[in-house]
């Protein structure tokens, strides 16, 4: 059976982009009577965002909190109140931040024309009814949320980190606006962004392959090395380009290798956050990827990041099987890189000698 790939069906891209989005809200209201519904990470709380978006008596507001990445439960409780609040269904949920805040958006969007809860869907094409109209305007770049047709979330009764895999999990609308990053602090800009790096050298690396991947896949790894290997990360074209490559990388969604699962592994058994866990697992995989883990050190040296070492070396044995475990169940990545024998070259000796390294 071939895959019938679904696309995010509109976009915009510009600075100044955001002023556009009240005719993308308007638009809404013109076909359905609901309200708009609006999810703002909640780092933007005390900032004047909310101010700049076309809110309307009735419209709700949410503010996201991603201090810890989005869980099912926490999902739960967002749709459980937004259904008590609105008695009609959104005519339109728009995001405005980054990974965690679209994801949120995402999952409680499903919930909102399907019975049950978020763990209820989490898997492949298990959301049966389409969810109401969502827009995104991603305020961080790299996770590649804003094109991806899933949402990650954990589930942590199941211990299970899995996303509602569906068609109708994928915005209708992204809108793109650089101006929207300006203000990230440099770490997290660049741990976001480097995401897009990684996933997409990990696909082009493995051997499930498919031409139009590898062909976003490729763009992507040159733009970012563009903007990281260049004296300023965040200048304006760099900033544009980043959500760009971001928005071709979430395209390609490709298999991923094994930076992924050994950041897996960390955050699962230390919660780190995803996107400095990557750079934690590249930091370490010096010979299963050379080319690219001697770019991604200039890339750090040349924006002045730097990893704090150490955060492994003295951990209770429970923790390096928790490590361990946490990256050697990914099956599907690790064989993508290392092919059906991976265990052998990832032995656990193996693993807990690169996490103490990190
Ligand atoms: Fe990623």
């Amino acid at each position: 059976m071939y895959r019938n790939a679904k696309n995010v069906s509109y976009y915009m891209i510009g600075q100044g982009a955001l002023a556009q989005l009240d005719d993308l809200v308007s638009a809404r209201r013109a076909v359905h009577d609901g309200p708009a519904v609006y999810f703002l990470d909640h780092f933007f709380e005390d900032k004047n965002l909310h101010d700049r978006l076309p809110v309307m008596p009735g419209d709700q507001v949410v503010y996201v909190d991603t201090t810890d990445e989005p869980t099912t439960e926490y999902m739960d409780v967002i749709a459980a109140k937004l259904r008590a609040q609105v008695s009609e269904l959104p005519c339109c949920m728009v995001a405005l931040g980054g990974g965690a805040t679209m994801d949120t958006c995402k999952a409680v969007a499903n919930l909102m024309t399907n019975p049950g809860k978020a763990e209820d869907y989490q898997g492949w094409d298990l959301v049966k009814h389409p969810a109401p109209y969502k827009i995104a305007a991603p305020t961080l770049a790299g996770t590649g949320a804003e094109c991806s047709r899933t949402c990650v979330l954990s589930n942590v009764r199941k211990n299970l980190k899995l996303g509602m895999n569906s068609d109708f999990t994928m915005f209708d609308q992204v809108l793109l606006d650089p101006d929207l990053t300006r203000t990230v602090p440099r770490n997290q800009y660049f741990y976001t962004g480097i995401d897009t790096y990684m996933h997409c050298f990990e696909s082009l690396t493995g051997s499930y392959r498919n031409v139009v991947v590898d062909a976003l896949a490729q763009k992507a790894v040159e733009m970012c090395k563009d903007i990281f290997l260049s004296d300023d990360m965040m200048s304006d074209e760099n900033r544009e380009k980043m959500m760009i490559a971001s928005y071709l990388g979430g395209m390609a969604a490709g298999f991923v290798g094994v930076v992924h699962p050994v950041s897996a592994g960390l955050s699962v058994a230390l919660h780190l956050h995803h996107g400095i866990a990557n750079c934690y697992a590249l930091s370490v995989l010096e010979d299963i990827y050379p080319e690219q883990h001697k770019d991604f050190m200039t890339m750090m040296e040349r924006q002045g990041i730097e990893l704090p070492r150490g955060i492994c070396a003295d951990l209770t044995d429970a923790q390096y099987d928790a490590l361990y475990e946490g990256t050697i169940v990914h099956e599907r990545p690790l064989s993508n890189r290392l092919g059906p024998d991976y265990r052998k070259i990832l032995t656990r000796e193996n693993l807990i000698d690169r996490f103490k390294r990190m």
